[in-house]
């Protein structure tokens, strides 16, 4: 297959990408291939192998700022860009190391209780309908009201953050993206001042007692963390439980199988992150220098970016990875990163998707799917892999 250039926004592209990959990985495992709609080329890993590497290679950075030092600064970059995923070590190390204790497998069991109650809330809202839309319903409020609950936003501003972030994950115009940034920016700004006067227990506010602490971290550095905190934590979890119900109501025999073993919900998890995981594309990196990468030659600036979806399809790995099997066991998927930047908010998304799916099972154990997969509509992102809609029918 030629994939010199690959139309990576276009619908027929989103509509099964694995079909692509399992024609692309035997011959390209590490491309240089044009995007289209932007005009400029781009390295891509496509085998497991290859995208082990790049991940785990430190030639590959992730500052703006150090790769483009005359266009990028602290002034011209938003705060997002100035977070942990997109900064490399000691920065990287810093930022990390003053949310990490929030995020152990640890505290997030503690949490347990109180995702499960939002859950059932969340299942009960939805009793007097026959049909939803499963996302807007369900799968979208859980994780956000668990993340605005833990840096302690409150509940009325949740429907503008739905917006906010959805368009700063999927804006592609730079001056629609600037304006709505602004307004986040704004909003949080009110926010911090508020908790600046009287902080509460949550995570916003520990975070503002370090930027007040000291040199640790920086107004920009604070806005920052807290925009990755609610991008990253919703913005994945929403679909990894949407895309989850999709490829269970598609393979009814796996669906009935989790439905008589409960338990097996941890490990059909796992499944669902590799079979067909949220993060489609790992986010950018940078060569650092000139140097050969899997017989390539990369120059210095060269942009680099890990589909680990293909990753996760990868037959050198996974023993018929088209086949979804949620026994399957000790699954070593990319779908939450591998590395330095290895997904913070893993324990708590797998413990939100565990228990959205269980409760939903529970409650409505009949659901069907409410449309032909045909008419489905996936979302132009590079990033995220999630439908627009998906209709079902609960009972
Ligand atoms: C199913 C849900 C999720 C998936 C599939 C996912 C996936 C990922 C991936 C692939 C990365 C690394 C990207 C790269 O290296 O380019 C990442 C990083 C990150 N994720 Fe997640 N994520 C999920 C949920 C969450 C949640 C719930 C949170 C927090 C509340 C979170 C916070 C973060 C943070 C802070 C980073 C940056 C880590 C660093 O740079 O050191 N994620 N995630």
């Amino acid at each position: 297959m030629d994939i010199k250039s690959l139309d990576l926004f276009s619908q027929q592209f989103h509509q099964n990408p694995y079909d692509y990959y399992k024609k692309i990985r035997p011959h390209q495992p590490f491309a240089k291939v044009k995007m289209l709609n932007e005009g400029h080329s781009t390295w891509m890993a496509f085998t497991y192998k290859a995208a082990e590497a790049v991940l785990k290679d430190n030639r590959f950075i992730k500052d703006m700022r150090t790769v483009f030092p005359d266009e990028m600064t602290d002034e011209n970059l938003p705060p997002i860009a100035q977070s942990m995923l997109f900064v490399d070590p000691p920065d990287h190390h810093r930022l990390r190391s003053l949310v990490q204790s929030g995020f152990t497998p640890k505290r997030i069991e503690k949490l347990r209780g109180r995702i499960e109650e939002i859950a059932r809330e969340q299942a009960k809202l939805m009793s007097n309908k026959g049909t939803v839309d499963f996302i807007n319903a369900y799968a979208f409020p859980i994780p956000i009201r668990v993340i605005c609950e833990l840096l302690g936003i409150p509940s009325e501003d949740q429907l503008d953050f739905q917006r906010w972030s959805n368009a700063l994950v999927d804006i592609n115009d730079d001056s629609e993206y600037d304006k709505v940034n602004l307004e986040f920016m704004a909003y949080l700004e009110k926010l911090t001042e508020q908790k600046r006067v009287s902080p509460g227990e949550d995570l916003m506010s520990y975070l503002i007692q370090a930027e007040e602490g000291g040199e640790r971290l920086t107004v920009s550095e604070l806005y920052g963390v807290i925009m990755l905190l609610i991008v990253a934590g919703h913005e994945t979890t929403v679909n990894l439980i949407a895309n989850g119900l999709l490829a269970l109501l598609t393979h009814p025999e796996q669906l009935a199988l989790l439905k008589a073993d409960p338990f097996l919900v941890a490990q059909a998890i796992e499944e669902l992150l590799r079979f067909n995981g949220p993060v489609e594309f790992s986010t950018d990196r940078w060569a650092k220098e000139s140097f050969t990468f899997m017989g390539q030659q990369v120059e210095k600036g060269d942009h680099v970016i890990v589909s680990l979806a293909s990753a996760n399809h990868d037959p050198a790995v996974f023993v018929e990875p088209g086949t979804l099997d949620i026994t399957r066991e000790k699954s070593p998927h990319l779908a939450f990163g591998k590395g330095l930047h290895y997904c913070l908010g893993a324990p708590l998304a797998r413990l939100e998707g565990e228990i959205a799916i269980r409760v939903l099972l529970e409650e409505y154990p009949d659901l069907t799917l409410a449309a032909e997969l045909s008419e489905l509509e996936w979302r132009q992102s590079l990033i995220i892999r999630g439908l627009k809609q998906l209709p079902v029918k609960l009972f």
